[in-house]
């Protein structure tokens, strides 16, 4: 009995294991093609290859690809063969190696759509294509000469170890180009790479011709334009050049994890990093850092705006030129007017004279193009003329004096300060499509019968709106009055109430916040729309938004609501008038200097809130993203934390690593790093870290600054510490310069203490946030501190990189 079942695990054990030998092969030769969904997949089952639509297509369109096989379970292609030559049935059409050697795909036509186009392959019985754990195929010969291989021809994606060079004797320099939209991989307008002339620097070019951003020139350690880009470790990124080519190749420190870089459809190089826990990638870092910053990003006289969504938009008088494909988040054909220009370009004069043809209308709030002609004129009237004498004027502007734009604008932005009056950008339309001046004679035309049927309508629609609206605002009402208990909204309405999320408070973690009026004279709101969360269930997410809407304190931030339907969620929080800390804080000169008595009462109260957290609710809750960012402060400068219950509502192992890889660095425990298990010691970690930022008035990880002879000057934390600790020192030097040393000297001695010891790297050598609130009140006495041995450790040598790294979670903090 027994050896019979073993015979038959044997059997099973055979089998399955002829099976994957049998199917999972790695190689594709004359005698082995794919078609269908038959894939090859490399020997460690890193890369897969075959047959795939990309998410997104609505064409159902087909191509061969190269895509992740383990670990990450999105169908992410990292190369794509037949770009711009889809098949669109793919069991009838084949990747084989022809017979003159080459890798070829043949579609359902039984037409060649792509080729490895070797010249001089071989035999076809000598050559195999291979799929590599590297993510690479290699097509070569039995006697292992390599024929061809993917990774010199990069698609939209350079892979860690893949070098991303110029051939010097061909003059080929590879470059990676984004996918024109994201369902299609067809070559869009965006490249990224090394200077063809070999200097060793990375380019971005739109349209194969712009150069709009440059890295600098590589020094051994960094990009100049990349400062964030640096590592502890120079065999991370490398410059190679030799008499045949010059090529960077990039290796990453921890060989688990899974990263890449794309040139992104929308313009950006994106670093992306696979989050195991959350089944999903997220940005590490990203060039150009703002959106705006791309080139074209929205096409001919479409306005960038950062603080919007769509971030693109239309001025008045212009639509979208192609609909579609603007829905579809495709900016790049720009806008283009209602109704065409009337001007004749055989003879440069308007059809009529010039209030029948072309007028100009004042476009609000965008600054102005680059690259301005200057013209002769007097007066702005005189200076519109000048533009309207030529068909190709678009736009003129007249401020200190007169400046005319030909052609289509790009890269018009929204304008980040208010300085309306001086340079205002009047655009050139139909005079159709300017109000006032418009149509006066047309207007005659239109028929009192149509005037009257338009009015009935409009009554009934008002009607209907006002109808709904109560009912709307009953709900509204309930959500004010109710107090307690958390409202769950429509997302229409929240929509409404932030006027489409125009108005940004700021990109915290986990997504961005907006301000929004609740109608009918209703409260203020901050509403978070939460991004890329989709781990954590409808039902889950509703539970512990209500777990976290039951947790009130003075010194917490109230969650009043909130919005879950598809993939969409958003929390609902009161409004703070004064913003947050770090604004109060570091806002330079529009922010004016926080007296020591309100600091402190800031310090006590985040305490508190921190304490209640740990300590006042039924469950721990350790907040694990203290920084200034996430204390608010409201009308009365009273400090609420904000942003607590994150790692509930994402689940805790990516709260986890979305803290490592975005949190200000200098706030995180050196436990985050050690991989020693979290305790709500973490967050006395970064309440030290920020305490002493509020003593000092500046970033702790900022302070960087050469002195004349070109030393760094000195970490806060590492000062503080020392003085703290040596008896006898005046810790008023430690105080913001700009409170003149006007600080209470007890409270001053016993903040320097409490920091000290809450930034100690052994957790059990911490206060709890108890004993800080106790040791802050004045309640218990503060010992003396010792100085924590990891800012020691900081002093001797690793300041630089310690500047950088911190350069580099700024950069990310502002990308995500
Ligand atoms: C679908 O096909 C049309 C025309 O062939 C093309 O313009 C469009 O970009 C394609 N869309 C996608 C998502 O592939
Ligand atoms: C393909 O099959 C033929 C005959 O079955 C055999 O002679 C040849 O070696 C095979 N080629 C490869 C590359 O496996
Ligand atoms: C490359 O060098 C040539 C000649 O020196 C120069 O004209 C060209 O602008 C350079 N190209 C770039 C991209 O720097
Ligand atoms: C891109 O460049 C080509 C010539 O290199 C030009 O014909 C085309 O109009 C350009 N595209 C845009 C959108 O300007
Ligand atoms: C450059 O190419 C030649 C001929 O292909 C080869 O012999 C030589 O080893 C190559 N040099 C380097 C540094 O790779
Ligand atoms: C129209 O005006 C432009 C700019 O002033 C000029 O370059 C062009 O030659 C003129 N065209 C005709 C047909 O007059």
């Amino acid at each position: 009995m027994a050896a019979a079942s073993t015979a038959l695990l044997l059997l099973l054990v055979v089998a399955i294991h002829g099976r994957v030998w049998c199917f999972a092969s790695d190689t594709i030769s004359v005698n082995s093609s794919i078609s269908g969904g038959r894939t090859v997949v490399s020997r460690g089952g890193n890369f897969e290859l075959g047959f795939f639509s990309p998410a997104g297509n609505s064409n159902r369109s087909y191509y061969v690809g190269i895509w992740y096989k383990k670990a990450v379970s999105q169908c992410t292609p990292v190369w794509v063969a037949n770009r711009a030559a889809p098949v669109s049935d793919p069991a009838s059409s084949q990747l084989a190696v022809a017979a003159d050697g080459n890798l070829v795909l043949i579609n359902e036509a039984g037409k060649p759509v792509w080729s490895s186009d070797v010249s001089s392959a071989s035999s076809s019985n000598t050559v195999v294509a291979a799929i590599l754990d590297s993510g690479n195929l290699v097509l070569r010969r039995e006697d292992g000469e390599v024929l061809w291989q993917s990774s010199e021809h990069p698609t939209d994606t350079w892979l860690p170890g893949v070098h991303l060079g110029l051939n010097k004797i061909t003059g080929h320099a590879q470059a990676l180009t984004s996918w024109k939209i994201s369902g299609a991989p067809a070559p869009g307008m965006f490249t990224f790479g090394i200077d063809p002339n070999g200097t060793n620097q990375f380019f971005m070019n739109w349209n194969r011709t712009v150069n709009f951003w440059s890295s600098g020139e590589w020094n051994g350690d960094i990009f100049p334009g990349v400062p964030e880009l640096t590592s502890h470790d120079k065999n991370d990124f490398e410059f190679v050049s030799n008499a045949n080519s010059s090529y960077f190749t990039y290796s990453l420190q921890d060989p688990t994890v899974i990263s890449r870089l794309v040139m992104d459809v929308s313009g950006q190089v994106r670093q992306k990093m696979w989050l195991p826990s959350a089944g999903q990638w997220t940005i590490i870092w990203t060039e150009p850092h703002k959106l705006c910053d791309v080139y074209a990003v929205c096409g001919a006289f479409g306005v960038c705006n950062e603080k919007s969504e769509p971030f693109c938009i239309c001025p008045a008088g212009f639509r979208p030129s192609s609909e579609g494909d603007w829905e579809l988040g495709d900016h790049s054909h720009g806008c283009r007017r209602n109704n065409p220009l009337q001007c004749d370009r055989s003879t440069n004069s308007s059809v009529h004279d010039m209030d029948d043809g072309d007028a100009f209308l004042l476009a609000p709030g965008i600054s102005l193009p680059r690259n301005p002609s200057p013209a002769q004129a007097s007066s702005a009237q005189d200076c519109r003329l000048a533009c309207s004498r030529s068909c190709d004027c678009t736009a003129y502007s007249y401020g200190s004096r007169c400046a005319l734009w030909y052609g289509d604008l790009l890269n018009l932005q929204r304008r980040v300060e208010d300085t309306a009056g001086m340079d205002d950008l009047y655009l050139r339309l139909s005079a159709m499509d300017v109000p006032s001046k418009g149509r006066r004679r047309t207007i005659v035309f239109v028929s009192v019968a149509s005037v009257a049927s338009i009015l009935a309508l409009s009554v009934i629609v008002c009607v209907l709106r006002i109808f709904r609206r109560r009912q709307r605002s009953i709900a509204f009402l309930q959500a004010a009055s109710e107090g307690g208990n958390l409202v769950a909204y429509e997302y229409s309405d929240l929509r409404r109430a932030t006027k489409n999320f125009s108005e940004k408070l700021g990109g915290g973690s986990f997504g961005s916040v907006y301000k929004g009026t609740l109608p009918h004279g209703g409260a203020d709101v901050a509403v978070k729309k939460l991004e890329g969360l989709l781990c954590v269930g409808e039902k889950q997410f509703r539970n512990e938004v209500r777990t976290i809407g039951v947790i009130q304190h003075v010194n917490l931030v109230r969650l009043c609501g909130f919005s879950s339907r598809g993939g969409e969620r958003l929390l609902v929080y009161e409004y703070m008038p004064n913003g947050s800390l770090d604004r109060a804080l570091f806002g330079g000169a529009a922010a004016p200097a926080l007296s020591w008595r309100a600091r402190f009462q800031i310090a006590l109260g985040a305490a508190r809130g921190l304490l209640y957290l740990h300590e006042g609710c039924r469950d721990c809750i350790i907040h694990c993203d203290i920084k200034p960012e996430n204390i608010l402060l409201d009308e009365g400068l009273v400090p609420k934390v904000a942003d607590f219950g994150m790692a509930k509502l994402v689940g805790r192992e990516f709260s986890r690593v979305l803290t490592t890889v975005r949190g200000t660095i200098g706030y995180l425990a050196p436990e985050w790093i050690s991989g020693l298990p979290i305790t709500a010691k973490v967050d006395v970690y970064s309440y030290g870290m920020v305490l002493m930022e509020i003593i000092s008035g500046r970033r702790n990880a900022r302070c960087w600054e050469a002195d004349e002879e070109g030393r760094m000057s000195e970490y806060f934390p590492l000062v503080a510490a020392r003085k703290v600790t040596s008896e006898g020192e005046a810790l008023v030097g430690l105080l913001d310069e700009r409170l003149n040393g006007d600080a209470d000297e007890q409270e001053l001695d016993r903040a320097c203490r409490v920091a000290c010891w809450c930034v100690q790297d052994d957790e059990a050598r911490r206060p709890t946030m108890e004993q800080v609130v106790q040791m802050l009140e004045g309640v218990v006495t503060v010992d003396v501190p010792p100085i924590p041995a990891s800012l020691h450790a900081l002093s001797q040598n690793t300041g630089f990189v310690s500047m950088h790294t911190t350069a580099y979670f700024d950069g990310l903090s502002r990308s995500l």
